[in-house]
């Protein structure tokens, strides 16, 4: 079987890791365009992920038998569309579809529609009415928490929690001065700030029948314990604790199984990977995001769990199939921790050379999946600002850290840096001593 990823990060790298692991049969993987760890087990083709036309005809020239698509940005642009229309066999949204995280306010508006629980919103369409919105006071006065977030892709750049309205007030100044672009910003969205731990749940669906993937969750800011701008992700973790059953039953009912049910009632059912990011507030579980494909980096801690042949899932999906597919995934809990070049997120340096790389192959349980390196004479070099997924499974979360910083300590270039922390805010707190409760 010949099968396409499309996508040059982390993410793409373990989707390939993961089909060549969970094959039952012969694979011959590419990869458009990939990058110099994902050559190491699939064929690099160097195509412009825009280029939609290159990209199905070099399907078609080369018989792919099923492409799958990693980032957001081709998706919301079509690719799919051009896929299907030339008769190729993809996995991912259409146009459509993907509109769940091309535009916020769609998503907003369709969440409202469908009476799916996320923030209260509001949508101005220029500064002037977001300044009036927050001004009105219908967010609460000074002291109002909101967040507020450019309308389009951009790349986590466009959302700003801030704690009052002075805040608001700054983060609408920093879009108005172009800090996502002026096709980005042309609607604002406003919400409520809410508050509770984030969980990302991710699911298959084929439009009719889904499956979930375990619980995730992400971290997002550069800085420890949560400090500094937001990144792609500076580390993800999967374990069971994240969520318990009863508020994941809760998930599905309340917003997994009405999202799928509203996209088939709008008439672009939902194929592909879905990823609901969710923030469990005192008030119950409740939505801030779609994104329509895998995340990155919850990718690579989630498909180190897989034992289902990942190649038969993608097919199910693109076949409309996946009802009649059981999926298992192992009982560990899983970590991944980001190494990140000098300057990131703003300006990462490049071409730092990577020292003990070749010494993580002895290392039980622990991969390392690529998200921006290069090859030259023999040395692994930096080529991006996240540079690689220290990854590692584990019977418990502990383990599994303790792996991947064990492996960490290995890796080292000028200029890397990463979270010491990730995982660490996730563990429960010891339950508080019934003396020691205080009676109000
Ligand atoms: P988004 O891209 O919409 O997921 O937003 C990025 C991050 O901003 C989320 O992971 C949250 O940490 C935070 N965020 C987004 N919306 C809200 C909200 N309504 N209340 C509090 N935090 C939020
Ligand atoms: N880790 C979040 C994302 O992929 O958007």
């Amino acid at each position: 079987m010949k099968i396409l990823v499309i996508g040059s990060g982390g993410r793409e790298h373990a989707i390939c890791w993961a089909l060549q692991r969970t094959s039952s049969e012969r694979l011959q993987l590419f990869c458009a365009p990939g990058n110099a760890g994902i050559a190491q087990i699939a064929e690099c083709v160097p195509i412009n992920i825009n280029d939609h036309y290159e990209l199905a005809s070099f399907a078609e020239a080369s018989r792919i038998d099923l492409t799958v698509v990693g980032p957001e940005a081709p998706l919301a642009a079509g690719l799919v569309n051009t896929f299907e229309e030339r008769g190729l066999k993809v996995v991912g949204p259409r146009s459509e579809a993907a509109g769940l995280e091309s535009s916020k306010a769609f998503a907003k508006d369709f969440m409202a529609h469908h009476s799916i629980p996320t923030a209260r919103y509001r949508v101005a369409t220029s500064f002037d009415e977001a300044d009036a919105i927050l001004k009105s006071g219908e967010f609460g006065g000074e002291q109002a928490a909101v967040v507020i977030k450019a309308d389009g892709l951009a790349a986590g750049k466009g959302v700003f929690v801030a704690s009052d309205r002075g805040g608001a007030f700054a983060a609408l100044n920093e879009l108005r001065h172009g800090v996502v672009g002026a096709e980005a910003a042309r609607r604002i969205v406003i919400e409520e700030r809410l508050t509770g731990p984030e969980v990302s749940v991710l699911l298959f669906s084929d439009g009719k029948d889904y499956r979930l993937m375990p619980a995730a969750r992400d971290h997002k800011r550069i800085g420890e314990n949560d400090t500094g701008p937001n990144t792609g992700g500076m580390g993800s973790i999967t374990e069971a604790s994240i969520i318990d059953s009863a508020t994941l039953d809760r998930v599905v009912r309340e917003i997994v199984e009405p999202t799928l049910k509203g996209s088939r009632d709008e008439g672009f059912p939902f194929r592909g990977i879905l990823f609901i990011g969710l923030m469990l507030t005192p008030d119950g579980p409740r939505v801030l995001e779609y994104n329509v494909r895998f995340g990155d980096p919850e990718t690579q801690a989630i498909l180190v769990r897989l034992k289902t042949d990942l190649a038969k899932i993608f097919a199910a999906i693109s076949e409309r199939r996946l009802g009649q597919l059981k999926i298992e995934w192992s009982q560990d809990s899983s970590a991944c921790v980001v190494l990140a070049a000098r300057g990131y997120p703003s300006q990462a340096e490049t071409g730092a050379t990577i020292h003990g790389l070749e010494r993580i192959e002895q290392y039980q349980d622990v991969y390392v999946f690529h998200a921006a390196t290069s090859r030259a004479g023999g040395e692994w070099l930096t080529a991006g600002g996240r540079v690689l997924g220290v990854t590692a499974t584990g019977e418990n979360l502990d383990v599994a850290l303790s792996r991947c910083y064990g492996a960490v300590r290995e890796i080292q270039w000028d200029g890397m840096q990463y979270r010491r922390d990730i995982g660490r805010g996730s563990r429960r707190k010891p339950r508080p001593r019934a003396d020691f409760k205080r009676v109000v």
